[in-house]
């Protein structure tokens, strides 16, 4: 976020689990009306997603899979929204506590296609294996390096 913001971008942090996101019902109200059955957060983060160039998409690796918050906002991009997602950018930042990047597997995967499904295109993976106490990786200088000359260059690339 640091480097997005030193490249010059105007930028936003989103807490997923301070927001209300209820989870997808597949009932396709969206499709039919335009608008979601659920009256909660996600129709402005929509609208936050569709006037942004760039996502930088964090979640930890909980029983190899995202967090059921990350899920449910996932999920929440069946919308006929999703449409307007084409082009944009992704950062993937991806913290967890076994000690070999192999545990992000099935979540990578996941975003991966996606991603790619929806032709988003994924910048680049920082990947955080090895970190189980909050505040840990502050200690990585290699890893937040990365993490800064991601940000900073995925803006200057735009
Ligand atoms: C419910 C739960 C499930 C977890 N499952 C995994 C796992 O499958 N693989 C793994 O490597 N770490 C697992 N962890 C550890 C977290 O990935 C790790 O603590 C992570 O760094 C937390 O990120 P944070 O500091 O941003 O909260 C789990 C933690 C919790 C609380």
């Amino acid at each position: 976020m640091r480097g997005i913001k030193e490249a010059g971008a105007l930028s936003e942090k989103i807490i997923l689990n301070e927001l209300k996101l209820n989870p997808c019902q597949a009932c396709n109200t969206c499709y039919k009306t335009g608008n979601c059955m659920h009256k909660d957060d996600m129709p402005a983060l929509l609208d936050k997603m569709e006037k942004s160039n760039l996502w930088v998409l964090g979640t930890p690796i909980y029983w190899w899979g995202p967090t059921a918050q990350f899920k449910i906002f996932l999920d929440r991009w069946y919308h006929p929204k999703h449409q307007s997602f084409k082009g944009k950018r992704v950062i993937l930042v991806i913290p967890l506590g076994g000690g070999h990047e192999r545990y992000a597997r099935h979540t990578t995967g996941l975003l991966t296609d996606v991603l790619n499904y929806l032709s988003i295109e994924l910048v680049e993976t920082v990947l955080a294996p090895g970190f189980n106490r909050r505040g840990e990786v502050k200690n990585n200088g290699n890893l937040l390096k990365k993490a800064y000359n991601t940000g900073f260059g995925a803006i200057k690339e735009l």
